[in-house]
């Protein structure tokens, strides 16, 4: 039995959380504690760096705190101290990698850096015994990634985005139809009022053989519909059929990658992947291919220190640490 500490600090989310797992066991979350900074960014329209890095240094002591707290267990029993180490914010990082490495150099513990995208990538799994072979999906709002999957550390990136991410699209999309930010969920509330028929947007790239993404000309796309009939538009219609374009994109491209690699299960992460819309045609396509599908329960599908927990708990149960000199990596990538 292991106990692991992580801190996630890697954009506008300070989440700090503590897990319990052995080789071969499900893992138990103990406590997943989250201050989101979202009312703060929200008058900006997007996140001010300066101000994530100065209110995760603000929030970080008194969610340890109340993380180890909640979870019942004292600083000098966790066996490991984890932080995201990457891709993200340089400033942010920062705060959470120092934290975590101060308290590993304190109590003498293993300091261990993990990637934001290997958190996301393994936390449809949080609950199970194992990490399967599988496709991954990644959607975030700064990354559209499929992987071939053989276990973990054993990842094959096999496509990615071109140009924005998805998250990244319907944040700016959001934004171009005067919804508060974060545009994701808020379009996604909207498009339920909507005819995903409205409008025929473009699905770049969709018959292209390659596993790529392009979401920019999608977004144009929106912007050319808006200018041309200002005065005359359904918000509501706009919403419901760019949602409908995206969620396209990402299934076919998601079952293409499936039947390329062969893999008989498809794992879908990251922020975008608490959009029910996404979630049901994308459950619907694996039943039609005799896929499994696995997803992240909403706790853990956007920014949670419990999947970097949990991707640290199984590299520490693996032997492995990172130096006290690991440094932070704004562009890392996962392979
Ligand atoms: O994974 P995440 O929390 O942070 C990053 O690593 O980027 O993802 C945030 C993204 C944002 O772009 C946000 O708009 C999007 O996830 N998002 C959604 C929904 N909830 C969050 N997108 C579509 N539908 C949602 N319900
Ligand atoms: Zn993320």
């Amino acid at each position: 039995m292991a106990l692991l500490l992580a801190i996630e600090s890697s954009c506008d989310e300070t989440a700090v959380a503590i897990v319990r797992g052995s080789v071969g066991g499900a893992t138990e979350v103990l406590a997943s504690e989250i201050s989101s900074q979202i009312a703060l960014h929200r008058e900006h329209g997007g996140v001010v760096p300066e101000l994530a890095s100065r209110n995760h240094s603000l929030r970080l002591r008194g969610l340890v705190e109340f993380a180890l707290t909640e979870a019942g267990v004292s600083i000098g029993e966790i066996d490991a101290f984890a932080a995201t180490n990457g891709p993200g914010l340089a400033s942010s990082l920062l705060i959470g990698s120092t934290a975590a490495k101060g308290m590993a150099c304190a109590t003498g513990k293993p300091f261990l850096g993990i990637n934001h995208l290997e958190g996301h990538l393994l936390s449809p799994f949080l609950n199970q015994t194992s990490v399967p072979p599988h496709v991954a999906l990644i959607v975030s709002g700064g990354h559209t990634l499929l992987l071939d999957v053989e276990g973990p550390g054993r990842y094959q990136k096999i496509g990615s985005t071109r140009d924005d991410a998805a998250g990244e699209a319907y944040d700016k999309v959001g934004k171009m139809l005067g919804l508060p930010y974060p545009g994701g969920p808020e379009i996604e509330k909207v498009a339920r009022e909507g005819n995903s028929e409205a409008y025929d947007f473009p699905r770049s790239m969709l018959h292209e053989p390659h596993l790529d993404f392009s979401f920019s000309g999608l977004k144009t796309a929106v912007l050319y519909t808006l200018q041309r009939e200002a005065g005359n538009i359904s918000i509501p219609d706009i919403a419901a059929s760019f949602q409908q374009a995206v969620i396209d994109i990402l299934v076919q491209k998601a079952m293409r990658a499936a039947k390329l690699t062969g893999r008989g299960e498809v794992a879908l992460s990251g922020g975008v992947s608490l959009n029910k819309a996404l979630r049901a045609a994308l459950q619907h396509a694996c039943e039609q291919n005799g896929l499994a599908l696995s997803v992240a329960t909403p706790d853990f599908c956007a920014d949670n220190a419990a999947m970097i927990a949990f991707a640290a708990l199984l590299r520490f149960l693996a032997g492995e640490t990172s130096p006290l000199d690991n440094d932070i990596h704004p562009n890392l990538p996962l392979v």
